[in-house]
Order: structure tokens, then C-alpha cells, then sequence
């Protein structure tokens, strides 16, 4: 029978071809002075950042900009943000951009309402946090929806996940327009990170009927969305199927967790914060899938079922063997077929690297579906290396 589960999001979401219009009179509802929080850029170069200042101004909606978080941001980043909030005493914080900015914003709520380091937050429970929005540009972490915000430390280069109840986003804005701009690494890694969400959600010991159903819907719309959009950068129509993929996945996240493969992954981005997050998740998705098929079995072969792979004569070890080979061919078609050592990782920190995933994600070793130690995770990033 399902384990006990509670269930909770209380985000609302805006979805929609051109939403963002929408955004001045949904700020309104919660300050007229806001921050917005973004990368350092993306969303200057496409255009989107003038947008919304211009449509938060006409709804009288005041705004600072914080435009300095980088890929995989850092704890000193949102200390700046926060002292920002402070000092123009904003009501609101707006995300805008990847889940980076996203994360950010969300840490910034947290920090901004306190007097102590954003990193002291992942021992000290946060009870309040200023309304945050988010406005998403990548179809990937979820971040839009859900409650986490990841960060690294730049002087120990941990990069650990933390989220309180406070933390939701009161809004999420989801418009696919946003999404056009992104250069296919980024469509393709953010895509993968979907992928693997759902992967992660649906086979962890957290599973539950709620997350289970993102999940499918999510595969679905994965299945032929994400090598779509790669190939074509302007379809609206592919575009707004991966942004759906990535709130549902986010949402699955939010309820379940994720697996082995985020453990070992926030590691590798951490100590190499020029990887991006879902090329990390590539390069360790396989040798992971391979560890948890044993376990995993009618999963894997659900999973198969909703990513259209033809069942035709396979046994059960095969069906459910054909979702490793079906991931192989679409990380080739999006062109993330990469080893670790691919992505610039040095041999010699794989120690370290699987030394941090137990002491900094464990929640998400203890949460995959196939029992691990250190030693079995250091020969998984041997065999993704
Ligand atoms: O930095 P800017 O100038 O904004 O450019 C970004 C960045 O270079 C660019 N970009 C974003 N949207 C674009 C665009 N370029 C053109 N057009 C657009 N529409 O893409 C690059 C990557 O952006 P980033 O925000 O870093 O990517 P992503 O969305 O993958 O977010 C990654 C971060 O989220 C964390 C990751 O660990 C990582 O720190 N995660 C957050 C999760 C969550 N909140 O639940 C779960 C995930 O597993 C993940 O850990
Ligand atoms: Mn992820």
C-alpha cells in the first residue's frame, strides 16, 4: 500500500502564450515596490527584463533590478540581493530567468525577512519570507513552482538544496514566448534536467499517487517535446509542452524528491560551477539507471510505456531495459552524450565529489529507490567519468 504521504502547493500558476502582460496586476496584489532578481544577460539581451519594467511601471509598481546571479549561483550573490531588498524596503520579490535567478529570488524572500546569512538557513528553519513571482525562461528545474532554492558555497564549493514552507512562490508566470531565446545547450541540458526529475519522482521511495501522476503526464509531453524544441528553436507549440513538462516535474519534486543521480550531480556543479546542472545529469543518468533497474523494474517499464517505446515481444528485463537505451538516443539527439571527463571534471575529485553528495544531499541518496554507499557512488562517476 502507498506510504504516508501529505500533500501541499499552494502556488498559482499563469500559463500562456504572451501571460507576461498579466504580471503588473499581479504584483500589485502583493507591493508596489518590488526587486527583481535576475542573470546578468539573458533576459537584458532578449528583451524581457525591459518588458516587465516597463509593465510593472504602468500598473504604478516601483522596481529595483539585482542582475548579478550566476549559473549555479552563490550564497554571497542572494546576501547581496537580500541587503538590496532591505534597503529599498521591497514588498515583493520578482524571479526572473532559469531556475538560478528562480532559486535566488526565492533565498532572497527568506534572507531579506532575517538578520543572519542566507547559508545559516539551511540549520535555521525559516517561518516567513517575503511574496515571492516567479517568471521562468528555461523549461527545466521546476523552480517556478516549487519550494526548493540550491545554492553553493564558494569557499567550500557545496552546493546543498533548502526549502520551507514560506518559500513557495505565490505566483508562477509561465510564458512560453520567454522561452524562445534560449541557445540550444540550454534548451537541451534544461530539457534533460526535466527528464530526469520525473525519472528520479516516480522511482524514489517518496513516490506517491499525486507525484506519480505529474510524472506520466510529464513523460508525455517529454517524449517527443524535448527533442523538438532542440531542433526547433522557435516552436511556440514545443516550447509551451516542455514549460508544462517542467512545472509538472517541478511539482513531482516537490512532492517526492529526487534520486542518486541530483545527489551526485549537485557535487560536480558545485565544485565545477561552469557545468551546467542538466549536462551533470547527463553524464551520470545511465550508470545511475543501470544501478536501479533491478528495483525499478515495472517502473522502468511504465515509464517505457509513456515515452512510446513499442513493448513488441520484449521480455520484462528487456522492456524495461529498452528505457536505458531509449535514453541514450535522446541524449545523442540533443547532443549531451558526454562522460564527466567530457565536462572538464578531474579524476582525482571524484572522491570528494561523492564524499559531498552523502554529506550535503543525503536526503536525495536516502530517497533512491536502490540502496547506496560511497563507495558504490565513487564507481558510479567512475563509470560516468
Ligand atoms: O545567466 P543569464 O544571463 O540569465 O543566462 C542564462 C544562463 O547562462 C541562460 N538563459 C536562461 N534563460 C534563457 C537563457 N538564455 C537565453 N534565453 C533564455 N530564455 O541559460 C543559462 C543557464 O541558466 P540557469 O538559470 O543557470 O539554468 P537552469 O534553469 O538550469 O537552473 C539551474 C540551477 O537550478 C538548480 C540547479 O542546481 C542550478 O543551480 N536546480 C533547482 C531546482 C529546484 N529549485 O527545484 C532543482 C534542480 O534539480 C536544480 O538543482
Ligand atoms: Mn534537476
Amino acid at each position: 500500500m502507498q506510504e504516508n504521504f501529505s500533500f501541499f502547493n499552494p502556488v498559482r500558476i499563469s500559463f500562456g502564450k504572451g501571460i507576461l502582460k498579466n504580471v503588473g496586476k499581479i504584483a500589485r496584489k502583493y507591493s508596489n515596490n518590488a526587486l527583481i532578481v535576475t542573470g546578468k544577460s539573458s533576459m537584458q539581451r532578449s528583451g524581457v527584463l525591459q518588458k516587465l519594467l516597463d509593465i510593472l511601471k504602468a500598473e504604478g509598481v516601483g522596481s529595483t533590478v539585482y542582475s548579478g546571479i550566476t549559473p549555479n549561483p552563490t550564497c554571497i550573490e542572494i546576501d547581496e540581493a537580500a541587503k538590496m531588498a532591505k534597503d529599498f524596503k521591497t514588498g515583493l520579490i520578482i524571479g526572473l530567468g532559469g531556475g538560478s535567478p528562480l532559486d535566488s529570488a526565492k533565498a532572497v524572500a527568506v534572507a531579506a525577512k532575517g538578520d543572519i546569512p542566507v547559508w545559516d538557513y539551511l540549520k535555521v528553519k525559516a517561518k516567513e519570507a517575503l511574496p515571492v513571482i516567479t517568471i521562468v525562461s528555461t523549461s527545466g528545474t521546476g523552480s517556478e513552482v516549487n519550494r526548493y532554492s540550491v545554492m553553493t558555497n564558494p569557499a567550500t564549493k557545496e552546493k546543498p538544496g533548502f526549502g520551507y514552507e514560506c518559500m513557495y512562490p505565490k505566483e508562477a508566470i509561465i510564458d512560453p514566448e520567454i522561452m524562445i531565446s534560449m541557445p540550444k545547450y540550454v534548451t537541451a541540458s534544461t530539457g534533460f534536467d526535466i527528464f530526469v526529475h520525473v525519472l528520479e519522482a516516480f522511482t524514489g521511495k517518496m513516490k506517491n499517487a499525486f507525484s506519480s501522476a505529474y510524472c506520466m503526464q510529464a513523460f508525455y509531453l517529454l517524449k517527443d517535446n524535448l527533442i523538438n524544441a532542440y531542433n526547433e528553436p522557435q516552436n511556440l507549440d514545443a516550447r509551451g509542452n516542455m514549460a508544462l513538462a517542467s512545472a509538472l516535474a517541478g511539482l513531482a519534486i516537490d512532492l517526492s524528491g529526487t534520486g542518486i543521480i541530483h545527489a551526485l550531480e549537485h557535487p560536480v556543479s558545485g565544485n565545477y560551477p561552469n557545468i551546467a546542472h542538466g549536462a551533470g545529469l547527463a553524464a551520470l543518468t545511465v550508470a545511475s539507471l543501470r544501478y536501479n533497474i533491478s528495483g525499478c523494474k515495472r517502473d522502468f517499464m511504465l515509464i517505457a510505456h509513456h515515452l512510446g517505446i513499442k513493448r513488441a515481444g520484449k521480455t520484462d528485463d528487456e522492456y524495461a531495459y529498452s528505457l536505458i537505451e531509449k535514453t541514450q538516443e535522446i541524449l545523442k539527439a540533443i547532443d549531451l552524450n558526454m562522460s564527466l571527463k567530457d565536462l572538464g571534471v578531474e579524476k582525482e575529485a571524484l572522491g570528494k565529489i561523492a564524499k559531498e553528495a552523502f554529506a550535503t544531499m543525503g536526503f536525495a541518496v536516502q530517497n533512491n529507490p536502490e540502496e547506496i554507499d560511497e563507495k558504490e557512488a565513487l564507481k558510479l562517476l567512475e563509470l560516468s567519468y
